[in-house]
């Protein structure tokens, strides 16, 4: 009874709201997706003429990943896709966001040295995109989710100028391949991860530590091979496409929303450090060059020593429009004006809370987010990860209740939708993940999914999480 009044009001106040023409909710078109990276569910490592990426190499060296886990068999994905892909229809899920496995489709990473296309990996892809498209569910694709083929690594990967021809390469065959039915890219994912910690701190493949000037140099790189294949995309492609990044950050919101606080937690969030390991973190490093066509003076400033040669050229290229902005969030940092007029950090109370892979709980900054990142940048969002690893198992009643993983989705859909009817344009969302995977590093250790994935014997089971969005997807999060 009481839910059944709480709901007529709801509608009441709905239907004022829209009377007076304020935004209310989720766009009616909103694309709630699912995501999920090749090297964390496909498996097939060594099957069908694919060649070996960073992280096949990486996760073979003992001691680099969690109980010297590794993605040979994952979800095995590339064989099961069909299943997966039903149950994404049975969950209501509109749109399925996957990464290409660059080296399943040209093993060698590029065709210059006599490297070949490996057409059976085309075939998987255009299997799984079919079979998407059959059910309903949109396709998004990511050119790079951190796995570099390892010929390119052995000659240098990000750091090798020529990456930006490699990079394009590879476009260009998606775009060729996959355009016809394919209609929305993001090139890269998390920059910030795979330079800051494959190339600078060595804690992911390929596990190198290099210096100020290498570094900087990778991070060039990686720009201008965003921008190739930006155009790549554009002009193979036979039909118009959509094209954005998945980059990420540190997230910064403010304490309270007096005018102070959220001008520190802003300032704070697109502030520059003077090292390059902090930098890459900073938003403003990686997209700024991106969304505005130059990297901020303070960037410009504090690496002026160890930046390559920057070309008119190159920011033309690195800035080639793009039709969305898309992040992935996880958490953020709470900000406030200190009393020197400087944005200080606000040390998280006791007892924080925090997921099973000891990330702090902080939906706020979903709100603030979207809201300082559409400001700074002007374009449509994508949310294109966010959500949480649980300590779930199979129950005695053979389900797998995860009632934190509802509650964190809960809490931080709520502070997405404040940010949608306060003017934000927000595209869709996309849950990480469709289902548990090989979590890099910690291996098997963290799940993250909505669907349970029993890895012994491949057998998926929707978790209550599962079910939960599926019904939120249903009212287009009217209910939230
Ligand atoms: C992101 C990454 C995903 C996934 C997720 C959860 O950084 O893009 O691949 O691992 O974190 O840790």
């Amino acid at each position: 009874m009481i839910i059944f009044y709480l709901k007529e009001a709801y509608e009441d106040n709905y239907k004022k709201k829209r009377k007076v023409g304020r935004i209310m909710g989720f766009k009616k078109d909103f694309i709630w997706g699912a995501a999920t990276a090749s090297y964390q569910v496909e498996g097939a490592a060594y099957k069908d003429g694919k060649g070996l990426n960073i992280w096949d190499v990486y996760c073979k060296q003992p001691g680099n990943v969690f109980e010297d886990q590794n993605g040979d068999v994952a979800c095995n994905q590339y064989e099961l896709y069909k299943e997966d892909v039903q149950l994404m229809k049975e969950l209501n899920i509109k749109a399925y966001r996957f990464s290409i496995n660059w080296a399943r489709i040209i093993p060698e990473g590029t065709t210059a040295f006599g490297g070949t296309v490996n057409e059976a990996g085309i075939d998987y892809y255009n299997r799984l995109i079919d079979e998407l498209i059959a059910n309903g569910i949109e396709p998004f694709i990511t050119l790079y989710h951190w796995d570099l083929p390892y010929e390119l690594q052995v000659k240098g990967g990000w750091l090798n100028d020529q990456i930006v021809d490699w990079f394009a390469e590879y476009a260009t065959l998606i775009a060729k391949r996959f355009g016809d039915r394919v209609k929305n890219y993001f090139t890269v994912n998390e920059p910030e991860v795979f330079l800051g910690l494959g190339y600078r701190e060595g804690t992911h493949a390929p596990g190198l530590k290099l210096g100020d000037r290498e570094f900087m140099r990778c991070v060039h790189n990686m720009l201008k091979a965003h921008g190739a294949a930006v155009r790549a995309l554009r002009a193979n492609c036979p039909q118009p496409v959509k094209i954005g990044m998945a980059p990420t950050g540190a997230f910064c919101y403010p304490e309270t929303e007096s005018p102070e606080d959220i001008a520190a937690a802003k300032e704070a969030m697109f502030a520059m450090d003077k090292n390059p390991t902090g930098a890459i973190w900073n938003f403003a490093l990686v997209c700024d060059p991106v969304m505005l066509g130059h990297y901020p003076d303070s960037a410009i400033e504090n690496f002026k020593d160890v930046m390559p040669e920057i070309t008119e050229e190159d920011m033309k290229l690195i800035s080639e429009p793009v039709d969305f902005f898309g992040f992935n969030l996880y958490n953020g940092v709470m900000t406030k004006m200190g009393k020197d007029g400087k944005p200080e950090r606000v040390k998280r109370y006791d007892g924080f809370p925090k997921t099973a892979i000891q990330w702090p709980v902080t939906p706020e900054a979903i709100r603030w987010a979207t809201k300082f990142l559409y400001e700074r940048y002007g374009k449509p969002i994508y949310i294109t990860e966010n959500g949480m690893s649980c300590h779930d198992w199979v129950a005695l009643d053979g389900k797998v209740h995860d009632p934190n993983r509802i509650d964190f989705y809960h809490r931080y859909l709520i502070e997405l939708k404040k940010s949608a009817e306060e003017g934000t344009d927000i595209e869709g969302y996309f849950a990480w993940s469709l289902m548990d995977n090989f979590e890099w590093t910690n291996g098997y250790h963290d799940r993250f999914g909505i669907i349970y994935v029993d890895y012994p014997t491949q057998k998926r089971i929707v978790k209550d999480s599962g079910y939960w969005y599926r019904d939120m997807i249903a009212e287009n999060g009217e209910n939230l």
